[in-house]
């Protein structure tokens, strides 16, 4: 008997266990791991039976004799591919031996067979999932696929030997009738978005069958374990400890307002909050009432966000979303509104946005999980007044570049929401510019803004709670309060009334 918990990792078609070895090294600080050849690949003998020799009952045979001689007592089981269909046909045969089972990319076939039969009036459905198995029936035609070999060995990294034994996997076992069974084994199944050979059906057919099955996502092709392997080991170690981490949250500017409300929400909600604040005291104080971690950062300094976000992952792990909220307001008409005022916001509200996405976004994009960018921007990036051209044009700037990443990173499951929250009581009227006023009258400004800023009743805790909702819906441009969601209306109803209205907002 082996000491250190076992784990049996099963490869697909036309891979040997090498495809492991990455994940495999991981998996060895902790695990013990073993990988074996399937029968036909790799150090493995082919059956010399024809394609009877790759029979399902054969493989799960071999499987259950690794478990036996090789780990003694029950594993834990991963399987790719047709490691991960043998290993649904052995959790259902032979549950003794399991502790737990991870699938990735290979579903249960009597699963697969009533889940079509299940949705046989929706042949639509049906189609778009069975369309993705087309090289199956290529693959049942005698010789022809033998001789496709040299086209695919690049492209598949497959081995002459692994392409043709592999092929009997297909011939022994398709075509046969696959009655659906109850598994008992703990499932979890890692779903690769960009599988061109698994949809999501093939997954959620599993669904009625499994007591105990959880799933999480990467954003990757069909051979993850090969192009990300921290991540899949991550993975199956979450599998095998059962656990579900814990949502990482940054939020930029979350020493006060909307940052701090927002900060409090997630956490309300089980996250991990990380407060970012160019005041390094108010991101402490928001630290202490979520239980968070505080960085100070001012995030008008590039080189020092660069480094926060690389501490953050180091220590903390990559986030889960972001939330680049810090902002400044500057009031007053553009011909009052300096160079150095318009430096001042743009570099905030502006540069703080870009450079907080540019330090975390890659990061997001490399794990491939997934997340979100929340960007507070403001219906002023949208409703043009006599009183707010600088932070006005701020703000239309980072409304757009939501817009933007919205586009661009779609494809990698990251979500973007830019929310515009409209007048809300928070400290930002106690730090407002006044263009062109004397510091007399900006203090008297400040105190009348504060005054119908509280007059009009909205907390930053409403906002959050919008901000979360936007999170979870993944929806683009959030409009918050009634004001500002009939501007946003009216300029696509009627834009000349909104400009005109906004003609009367002077200061
Ligand atoms: N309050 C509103 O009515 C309203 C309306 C629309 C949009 N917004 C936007 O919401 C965001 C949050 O504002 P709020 O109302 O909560 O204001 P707030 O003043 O209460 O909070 C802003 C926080 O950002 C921090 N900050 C300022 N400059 C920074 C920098 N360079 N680096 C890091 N942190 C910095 C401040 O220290 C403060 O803690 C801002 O982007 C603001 O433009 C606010």
């Amino acid at each position: 008997m082996l000491g250190g918990t076992p784990v049996v990792l099963a490869h697909g078609f036309p891979d040997s266990s090498d495809v492991w070895a990455p994940v495999a090294r991981k998996l060895a600080e902790r695990f013990h791991v073993i990988r074996y050849d399937v029968r036909g690949t790799g150090g493995s003998g082919a059956p010399g039976r024809g394609h009877r020799g790759y029979s399902m009952e054969l493989l799960v045979d071999d499987l259950a004799t690794v478990v036996r001689e090789v780990a003694g007592r029950p594993v834990h089981l991963v399987g790719h591919d047709w490691g991960s269909i043998q290993g649904w046909a052995a959790v259902t045969a032979r549950p003794e031996l399991f502790l737990s089972f991870t699938s990735m990319s290979g579903p249960d076939l009597g699963h697969v067979s009533d889940w079509v039969r299940r949705n046989r009036w929706r042949p639509w459905k049906v189609f778009g999932v069975l369309q993705r198995s087309w090289y199956i029936a290529g693959f049942k035609v005698p010789v022809v696929p033998e001789l496709v070999w040299p086209a695919v060995r690049e492209r598949l990294h497959a081995g002459r030997r692994e392409w043709v034994n592999g092929l009997g996997l297909y011939r022994a076992n398709f075509g046969r009738r696959w009655r659906p069974a109850p598994v008992s084994t703990r499932v979890h199944q890692i779903e690769l978005t960009q599988d061109p050979y698994v949809a999501h059906a093939h997954l959620e057919a599993a669904e009625p069958w499994v007591a105990e099955l959880s799933r999480s996502v990467l954003h990757t092709g069909h051979w993850a374990q090969r192009t990300h392997p921290d991540q899949v080991a991550r993975h199956i170690e979450d599998a095998i400890d059962n656990r579900k981490r814990k949502r990482l949250v940054v939020v930029t500017g979350a020493g006060s307002g909307i940052g701090r409300a927002t900060a409090q929400a997630f956490a309300d909600q089980g996250a991990e909050v990380i407060a970012l604040d160019v005041d390094e005291a108010s991101a402490e104080e928001t630290a202490a009432r979520t239980g968070g971690h505080a960085y100070r950062l001012d995030v008008t300094d590039r080189v020092a966000t660069d480094r926060v976000a690389a501490e953050i992952k180091a220590r903390h792990g990559v986030p889960d979303v972001v939330m680049a909220n810090a902002g400044i307001g500057v009031a007053g008409p553009f011909l009052h509104t300096s160079e150095e005022d318009w430096r001042r916001v743009v570099d905030v509200n502006l540069w703080g946005v870009v450079h907080t996405l540019r330090a975390f976004a890659p990061q997001l994009v490399d794990r491939a999980e997934g997340g979100h960018l929340v960007v507070t921007a403001s219906a002023a990036g949208y409703f043009p007044t006599a009183a707010l051209s600088a932070y006005s044009t701020t703000k239309a700037a980072v409304l757009m570049l939501a817009q933007c990443l919205h586009a661009e990173l779609r494809g990698h499951g990251i979500g973007v929401s830019a929310i515009c929250p409209g007048i809300v009581h928070t400290n930002i009227t106690t730090t407002f510019t006044f263009a062109g006023k004397s510091p007399a009258e900006q203090e008297e400004r400040r105190r009348a803004a504060t005054r119908a800023y509280r007059l009009r009743g909205f907390s930053p805790e409403k906002v959050a709670a919008e901000i979360l909702e936007a999170v979870k819906e993944d929806r683009l441009v959030v409009p918050v309060t009634a004001e500002v969601k009939a501007a946003h209306l009216g300029n696509r109803v009627a834009p000349a009334l909104v400009r005109a209205v906004g003609r009367l907002w002077r200061l």
